[in-house]
Formats: structure tokens, C-alpha cells, sequence
């Protein structure tokens, strides 16, 4: 459904008519379209004492083609780079707003060395010279360490303490930027992940803060890094399902799209769409099945064996039946029970039984926001999306041990058939109440389930992603 509003205001006309009556006015998000560069420009870099990652870090931009300015908090970023034989530069804070031609794509400090909270006041410097100095749809990256992993707790206090900064930056930011944290454990991989939350891909991710654990393989071309392996999307006929399954073979997998029998048409059309636009020479499947019924695991189980298994699981078919508890009813309960959870664990259970997922493979679960917070009228709901959470949470380590990685993704407010079947106030108030003051769209979610499924995610498992713009609902 159309966001009318934010096509106003951002409109010729629009624009002065916010400017003057004071309207709040969502910026339109930048997303990556076809024939536009990912990547560009540069990135304002800070630093606390000893920072860790900046090989790491320069590496990173020098591959992705963007050029990495030291602020004062961190002055050996350019010894690395003249080592490194990178562009580079000091960063200028400037006292009032940067004009456009001046502004940097991204801000990245690297915290990893910061050991107590007096320390801390490196990212006040940084972020203090150079939060209005980023671009529009900018980028806010802070690189820190895992706390739970530090023995000293003064350490592990101030690490901590980033992941309040990154989401107050988050809130601060505005104008369509994201901020995000990740937690690097010692050897491990940060390329991945920071080309997702650099890229216009990760457009409505922010306020994330994700554990890296380990190292990751670098794929042949980060392009194409999903090259030959083999993705079961479920639910694929429409919606977030329908953009998974395309995103991912825009990536390079062949995709099996799901869905009832009832969706038939719906799903032909999808798969005929993805073929046409990144052709597999036939390779792309439908597959019809109610993922609830008792026959279905073995008989998916079965059929994914028989075409050499699966890399990437995405389990998305869901449903709502929204009621109060005390008018639900036990088969609106059971039903949701059912598909968003229990088909869930079945298919998995069959499909590890059989070996059709290996070494190498990816598990990502729909889950939602309302899981983690709750919500009126979604009991139903809202416990069957907790439980995905649960699954990934508890099955991580289990699959650790066969080199398999599972996460959910938990969308916000995602513009859909789902949605926009609210009622009118509900939508607006979903749409309204995050950083970004407005919806997701269905490829904000896929794109963050493509970085989850892609081999340089190796590090990445047994967590929870929101897809959200950081909405206040449960944060
Ligand atoms: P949708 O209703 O547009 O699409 C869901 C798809 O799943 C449909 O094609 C449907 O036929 C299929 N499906 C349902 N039951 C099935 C079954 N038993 N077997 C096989 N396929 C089945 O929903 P939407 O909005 O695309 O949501 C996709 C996922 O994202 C769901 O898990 C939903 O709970 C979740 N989600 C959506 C949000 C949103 O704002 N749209 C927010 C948070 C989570």
C-alpha cells in the first residue's frame, strides 16, 4: 500500500507546505536500484585508545571503494592507510551544518579498545564533531566488543554502555540515516556485516546491535554471493515472501518458492517474475503445500533430497487471526500456533534428520516485533513469534556443531497485503512511531535475510534482527 503522506512531503509542492506548517517530514529512504553504485564517498572514522579493527576496517572501504577520513580520536588510521597504501585524509569538524558537498555516507568508530566507561568520552568527541556532518540516508557504525565475553567487569560495563549510545544516535540521526553496533569477538570476520549496514540494503535496520563470532569465507564476488546455493522460501506467493525469494535470486541462489495450493497463481506468477529477472535456466521451483499439514515435513524433506538439498531455509509463511484472548477462539489460536511455530520445528526436524541441510547451511525465521513486545488482540500471534525467537536462541548452539547457522529477522511496520488491511489509525501509528516515520518495504526485509543467508555471515547466529526503523514498540 501507498505511503501518501511520505509522497507528499516529499514532493515539490509537499516540502513547502511541511517546511511552513511545521509537519514532521519522513525523509524517502535511499534503497539500492538497478545501475546505482552500492558504495561510495567517505566515511568519517573514530577511534578510542588501542583500537583493534582498523586493518580490519580499511581493508573493508579500500574494497568497497570508499575512502576513510580520520578524526582526531583517531590519529593512527592514517599511518594504516599510508601502510596500506589507502586514500585518506584528516576529518574537519565543522561548527554549524556541513553543506551536502561536504558531507560524509558514513560514520564508523571502533570502540573495540575502549576497557572503562571514562573512555567513553572519545565517542562524545567524535559523534559530537561529526553526527551533522552525515548524509542524508547516512550510516552509523560503532565496532565494539562483546561484553558478555570480557572477564574484567569495567570492561565489559563500558562495552555495554554502546549499544545505548548507537540507538540514542539512531533516534538523533533523522533525515533517513541508520545506526547500528557490532560486537566483534577476536578473530573474527566484519566485511559481511559491514557491507550490509553500510550499504543502502540495510535502508530500514537501525538500532541493531549484532554478535560477530568467528571467521567467514569472503565469496568469489560479494555481486553474486549467494552463486549456486539452493534457497526454500515458504510463503513465497506474495508480500515479504514473494521479495525474499526474488532478492535471493537476485543474489545468485535458485530459489524453491512455498505456498498453498490455494496461492497457485500468485506463486507461478512470482516464480515466472524471478526467472525472468535473474534467469536459472529453469532451476527456479514452486512448490504447493500447506507447511502445516501433518504430511508435509517428510514430503518436503523428501523432495529437497531428491534435487541434491538446501543451503538456505527462510521460514516466512505466517498468518494472523487477531482477537482478544477471551473471544479467540481455540481453533484461531491452534492455527497460529500451528504455522508460525510448530510447521516450523517439523520442517526443520525432517530436513536435519535427512541431512538435506549441510555444513555451510543457512535457517532464518520470520518473526516480528509484536513477538518481542506483545501486542493487543495477538496473543496467538505475538506467542508464536516470541517462540521463533526461542528456536533460534536455543537451536544456534545445536547447529554450531554442523557448521549451520540459524536467525530470525523481526520486521516492524512492513507496507503489505497484511498491513494494509489495518484499520486506518493502527496503520498510521504503525507507520509513524519509529526513527524512521514510516514503513518498511517487503525488500528491506528480504535484503537483511539475503545478508543472513550469505556465506560472509558465517559468524552470525542464534539472533534476533530487527527490521523495524527502530520502532518504539518494544524497544
Ligand atoms: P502475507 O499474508 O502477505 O503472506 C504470507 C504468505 O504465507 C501467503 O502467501 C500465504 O499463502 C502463505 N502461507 C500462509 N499459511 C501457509 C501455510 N500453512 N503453508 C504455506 N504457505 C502459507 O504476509 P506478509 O505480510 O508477507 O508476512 C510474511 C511474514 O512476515 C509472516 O510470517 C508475518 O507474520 C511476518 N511479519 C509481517 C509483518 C508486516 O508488517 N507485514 C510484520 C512482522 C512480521
Amino acid at each position: 500500500m501507498k505511503d501518501r503522506y511520505l509522497d507528499f512531503v516529499n514532493s515539490p509542492f509537499g516540502t513547502s507546505i511541511a517546511r511552513s506548517l511545521g509537519l514532521p517530514r519522513p525523509e524517502a529512504l535511499r534503497r539500492l536500484r538497478a545501475g546505482e553504485t552500492e558504495f561510495g564517498g567517505m566515511a568519517a572514522i573514530g577511534a578510542g585508545p588501542s583500537p583493534a579493527l582498523f586493518d580490519d576496517l580499511l581493508a573493508v572501504l579500500s574494497g568497497i571503494g570508499m575512502t576513510g577520513i580520520a578524526h582526531d580520536s583517531a590519529s593512527g588510521w592514517l599511518a594504516v592507510a599510508s601502510r596500506q597504501g589507502a586514500m585518506s585524509g584528516r576529518f574537519e569538524a565543522r561548527a554549524t551544518d556541513s553543506s551536502p558537498a561536504n558531507r560524509v555516507q558514513a560514520l564508523i568508530f571502533d570502540a573495540t579498545g575502549i576497557v572503562e566507561s571514562s573512555e567513553l568520552h572519545a565517542l562524545y568527541a567524535f559523534f559530537h564533531d561529526a553526527l551533522r556532518s552525515l548524509a542524508r540516508s547516512g550510516r552509523i557504525v560503532v565496532l565494539g566488543r562483546p561484553p558478555g565475553a570480557l572477564s574484567d567487569p569495567r570492561a565489559a560495563t563500558a562495552q555495554r554502555a554502546l549499544e545505548g549510545l548507537t540507538r540514542s544516535l539512531g533516534k538523533e540521526a533523522r533525515n533517513g540515516s541508520t545506526a547500528n553496533l557490532l560486537r566483534v569477538s577476536p578473530q573474527a570476520s566484519i566485511e559481511g556485516a559491514l557491507r550490509f549496514f553500510l550499504s543502502p540494503r540495510s535502508a530500514y535496520v537501525s538500532g541493531q546491535a549484532v554478535h560477530l563470532e568467528g571467521a567467514a569465507p569472503s565469496p568469489a564476488k560479494w555481486a553474486a554471493q549467494l552463486a549456486g546455493k539452493r534457497a526454500l522460501v515458504t510463503g513465497a506467493a506474495r508480500g515479504i515472501g514473494a521479495s525474499i525469494a526474488a532478492v535471493l535470486a537476485a543474489h545468485g541462489a535458485i530459489v524453491t518458492g512455498l505456498d498453498v495450493a490455494a496461492a497457485r497463481d500468485a506463486l507461478d506468477q512470482t516464480m515466472l517474475g524471478i526467472e525472468d529477472a535473474s534467469p536459472s535456466n529453469g532451476a527456479h521451483t514452486a512448490l504447493y503445500a500447506d507447511i502445516a499439514s501433518p504430511e508435509a515435513p517428510a514430503e518436503l524433506a523428501a523432495a529437497l533430497a531428491a534435487s541434491g538439498g538446501i543451503d538456505i531455509v527462510v521460514h516466512n509463511a505466517g498468518i494472523t487471526r487477531d482477537k482478544t484472548i477471551a473471544r479467540m477462539s481455540a481453533e484461531m489460536w491452534d492455527s497460529v500456533i500451528d504455522i508460525n511455530l510448530l510447521a516450523q520445528e517439523r520442517m526443520d526436524e525432517a530436513l536435519l534428520a535427512q541431512n538435506v541441510i549441510g555444513a555451510g547451511g543457512r535457517i532464518v525465521a520470520v518473526s516480528s516485533i509484536s513477538g518481542i513486545a506483545g501486542n493487543r488482540g495477538q496473543t496467538n500471534y505475538a506467542t508464536s513469534k516470541a517462540g521463533v525467537i526461542g528456536r533460534v536462541q536455543s537451536m544456534a548452539p545445536i547447529l554450531h556443531e554442523r557448521g549451520i547457522t540459524i536467525n530470525a529477522v523481526a520486521p516492524g511496520f512492513i507496507e503489505t497485503q497484511m498491513t494494509a488491511r489495518m484499520p486506518f489509525g493502527v496503520r498510521e501509528a504503525g507507520r509513524r512511531l519509529n526513527s524512521m516515520g514510516q514503513g518498511g518495504l517487503p525488500v528491506d526485509v528480504a535484503e537483511t535475510v539475503a545478508w543472513l543467508a550469505s556465506p560472509g555471515s558465517a559468524g552470525v547466529t542464534g539472533q534476533v534482527v530487527r527490521v523495524c526503523g527502530q520502532s518504539l514498540v518494544g524497544a
